[in-house]
């Protein structure tokens, strides 16, 4: 595949991912924790727009980023670079974002790829090449990188040399290249699919959650400002509580009410502009969409309530187990609605009660009321 590289200057104050078009194929998964109605470089475009650009911009996670500070100031200190850093957590969270603010805190720069990207060493090659001393490369989905690919990285990781084979049989040699001392930032939502000798050369691993209603309460606020929108402080509780957790959700949310109040209002969104454009697109309180709640009713109706084995509830609904895995399962799982179990996922009794208050709202399909007792 063709090498698609972004090297920013972090000197100014770009957006590093600003100019690079699109990323490699693969890198996000589009959908994400955003509308499944965008494709891939739109909600990247999107994502751009509003992506704090330093450090004391970013909302939450305010453990990770102490850390990341302390770390920054120390490698600052001793003029060193930092040292490897593994990003991990659900999508929409912010691990594009902070890989892109590090080195614009660091005045570095940065060069961009993406795990699926890599098919062959020669795809990486000429981003060991390229790094410059202190600079960072990052890597998305980096569970993605092909086995050949990550050895490949090994001794540049921890050595900062690469082996590289000329020739082949008796005449085959081997030249070692010595690289700059550069900083690899890798992002994953699977860090349980990295192997053990990847892991393990991150000197620093940061697990980021999902955010509190208050912190995308702010986020969301922060953005209407950015957008030259009105929010009610009400109308942007009410978006954060139907956000999932999740600050991607919070601004797909946010641009919707905000073409729902132009539409068909004055363009201020209020409490109940927000409420009716959330209605619209099928949000209910608990930020549960249709295909939540179709996962939920999947479990109970096929399956009886459970517990069920992901690859089969995923052929019942005709999607990916990975893309329930990464995309739905997480905040199910935080909120009590399922629960992972050694046999597979079971509903609770939560989700139960949920579904049926639900089933109870005005407008709600009849056929969905005929749903087992449980419990
Ligand atoms: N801490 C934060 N404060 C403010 N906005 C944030 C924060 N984290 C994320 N966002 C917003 O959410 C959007 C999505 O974040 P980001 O692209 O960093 O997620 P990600 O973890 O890389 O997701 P994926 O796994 O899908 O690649 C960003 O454009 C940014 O606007
Ligand atoms: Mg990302």
């Amino acid at each position: 595949m063709a090498r698609k590289t972004t090297i920013s200057s972090m000197d100014d104050d770009r957006d590093p991912a600003v100019g690079q078009g699109s990323w490699d194929g693969g890198l996000s998964r589009g959908a994400g924790a955003g509308s499944g109605a965008l494709a891939d470089g739109e909600q990247e475009q999107l994502d751009e727009e509003l992506r704090p650009s330093r450090l004391q911009d970013v909302v939450g996670q305010r453990d990770v980023v102490e850390r990341l500070m302390i770390l920054l100031e120390a490698t600052s200190k001793r003029k060193e670079p930092l040292g490897h850093l593994l990003l991990d957590g659900p999508p929409g969270l912010g691990k594009t974002t902070l890989a892109t603010v590090i080195p614009r805190e660091l005045g570095t720069d940065i060069q961009i790829t993406a795990g699926p990207s890599l098919n062959a060493p020669k795809d990486l090659l000429p981003y060991l090449t390229n790094a410059a001393h202190g600079s960072v490369l990052f890597i998305d989905e980096i569970h993605r990188m092909p086995p050949a690919v990550e050895e490949f990285i090994y001794p540049a990781m921890e050595d900062f040399r690469v082996d590289i084979t000329l020739g082949e049989g008796l005449n085959a040699r081997t030249i070692n290249m010595k690289l700059q001392h550069f900083t690899v930032i890798g992002a994953t939502t699977r860090s349980g699919m990295l192997t053990a000798p990847l892991r393990d050369r991150f000197v620093n691993r940061e697990h980021l959650d999902f955010y509190t209603q208050q912190e995308l309460s702010t986020i969301i606020l922060r953005n209407s400002g950015k957008l030259r929108t009105h929010m009610d402080p009400a109308a942007a509780e009410e978006i954060a509580m139907r956000s999932r957790g999740t600050p991607r959700k919070a601004n797909n949310w946010l641009r919707w009410t905000r073409d729902f109040a132009d539409a068909r209002a004055d363009g201020r969104i209020t409490l109940d502009v927000a409420q009716a454009a959330l209605r619209m697109k099928g949000v209910d309180a608990a930020g549960l969409e249709e295909q939540d709640r179709r996962y939920l009713e999947t479990i109970i109706t096929v399956f009886g309530g459970g517990p069920a084995g992901v690859q089969a509830i995923g052929h019942t609904m005709n999607i990916p187990a990975d893309t329930l895995e990464d995309e739905v399962e997480p905040f199910l799982l935080r909120e009590g609605f399922i629960q992972r179990t050694p046999r597979g996922r079971t509903i609770t009794a939560k989700a139960l009660a949920h579904l049926n208050a639900a089933d109870r709202s005005p407008g709600r399909k009849a056929s969905q009321r005929d749903r087992p007792a449980l419990f």
